[in-house]
């Protein structure tokens, strides 16, 4: 990859590393070693949810969806369904693995999705939160990073499918 012009780094892989085992003690504490299922949003949570699972000395099952949001000039955030669940949820301890909560319309609507398949229990689990764009009221269970209102990029985020393999978090200055 080519040297990218103005990119600073916001969380070093080292830290990301570090907080990302002081989450997965905390999640396997909390369940206390049993079976999880963890729901991965695609595309931007790969990263996060092979980092945090394989941290976990626990049975851990694996489901995937993919959302698209279309944030229109009057923002009423609709939210598609481009790949849903595989298995049942019913009757598990299912944990959403986020990689940003942003407005919080996409969790607020896989939330009460997912509650609709009866789980027997439905946390959230985020890498990154900006907490100062919030229009939905929604907040993760455990978070990684609390961000100032920046546009961040790596370790699974992008910019028109770009910058995912980035293994840091960083931002365009003066973008
Ligand atoms: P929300 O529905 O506004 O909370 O946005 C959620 C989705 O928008 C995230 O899952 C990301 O895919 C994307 N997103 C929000 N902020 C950023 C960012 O700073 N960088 C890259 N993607 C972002
Ligand atoms: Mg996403």
């Amino acid at each position: 990859m080519e040297e990218i012009k103005n990119l600073k780094v916001l969380i070093s892989e080292e830290k990301l590393n570090e907080r990302i085992n002081e989450l997965a003690q905390e999640i396997y504490n909390d369940y206390k070693g049993q079976e999880i299922t963890f729901i991965c949003i695609l595309k931007g949570s790969i990263f996060f949810t092979v980092e945090l699972s394989k941290r976990m000395p626990c049975d851990i099952n694996f489901e995937f969806i993919r959302v698209s949001s279309y944030h229109g000039e009057n923002s009423t955030g609709i939210i598609e369904m481009k790949v849903d669940l595989q298995g049942d949820i019913k009757g598990k301890d299912v944990i959403i693995i986020e990689d940003i909560v942003d407005t919080g319309r996409t969790l607020s609507y896989l939330k009460e999705y997912l509650k609709s398949k009866e789980p027997k229990s439905l946390k959230i689990c985020s890498l990154l939160d900006k907490k100062e764009r919030r229009v939905c009221k929604i907040d993760a269970d455990y978070v990684g990073f609390n961000i100032p209102d920046k546009f961040v990029i790596g370790y699974g985020l992008d910019v028109d499918e770009k910058y995912r393999n980035l293994p840091y978090i960083g931002y365009f200055e003066n973008v």
